[in-house]
């Protein structure tokens, strides 16, 4: 199983929240299918508790488990600070045992994108169908690859993000290229911090596996799950080649 590569990418869950917190446009999602599937709920690879914080909020007993220390503390940090809460676990999405299962598990955000080679895949399933109650759901949130995307010239570079520096080093202008890994399916992005004045850009490594609409059908099937829905966003749109999204509610065979 290959090791995680993402460390240094989360090293700072405030860097994390200023660049993805403005996005919630899956969170009415997750509390439609909790309100279908009932709770407990586990979010695998749940990072700051971006999802995490506002479903606990609503009452809903839920776990977030993640591998990062960096991104765990800033979750419980904003739990605290907001008074909810959340059982928060460290552990690994491929290697966990909690003396608990769960009504609803989810991978969200593209996470799975982390896991980079058939074992981790496979130890990853095996763990949520141990963790599922039999009638519970599974549910994994990956975009629909974009050809355009992955073979886009890696020359030029693309606007991500820019925000205030949470240290006060002035504005933090984020920009990428990407290289695609054809043999391993790993979209290579590199993401360039500059930050305020600095002359020296900041430059991290962000490999994300790539999962093709049926390949991921496939890899769910052959590890005992049957898909009940696939939706091709968070508006539960039948998934079709133009979707945007990924969003496949399966429960084990
Ligand atoms: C894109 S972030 C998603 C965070 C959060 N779920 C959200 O939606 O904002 C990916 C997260 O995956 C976590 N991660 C990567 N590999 C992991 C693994 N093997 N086990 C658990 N968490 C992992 C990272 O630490 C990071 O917090």
């Amino acid at each position: 199983m290959k090791q995680i590569d993402c460390e240094h990418l989360y090293r700072d869950g405030r860097y994390y929240d200023l660049e993805n917190e403005d996005f919630v446009d899956d969170i009415p999602f997750y509390l439609h299918q909790i309100e279908k599937y009932g709770e407990p709920v586990l979010e695998l690879a749940c990072g700051t508790g971006r999802i995490t914080i506002p479903i606990a909020q609503k009452g809903i007993q839920i776990t977030g488990l993640d591998i990062l220390d960096s991104m765990l503390n800033h979750a419980k940090r904003k739990a605290t600070n907001k008074g909810v809460n959340v059982e928060w676990i460290k552990a690994d999405c491929r290697d966990f045992r909690l003396n608990k299962k769960f009504n609803l598990i989810f991978s969200p955000f593209n996470s799975i994108a982390h896991l980079h080679d058939l074992e981790s895949i496979k130890a990853c399933f095996s763990c949520v169908k141990e963790h599922l109650m039999d009638n519970g759901r599974f549910i994994i949130d990956f975009f629909n690859p974009s050809l355009n995307i992955l073979t886009r010239d890696p020359t030029k570079r693309y606007p991500v993000k820019e925000y205030p520096d949470p240290d006060g080093k002035g504005q933090v202008v984020i920009t990428e290229n990407n290289i695609y890994d054809v043999a391993n399916q790993i979209n290579r992005v590199k993401w360039y911090y500059k930050i305020g004045s600095q002359s020296e850009e900041v430059v991290e490594d962000l490999n994300m596996r790539i999962f093709y609409p049926q390949e991921l059908d496939a890899l769910l099937y052959y590890n005992g799950f049957t898909i009940e829905n696939k939706y091709g966003n968070y508006d539960e749109t039948p998934f079709i080649s133009a979707s945007p999204k990924q969003l496949i509610v399966c429960h084990k065979h």
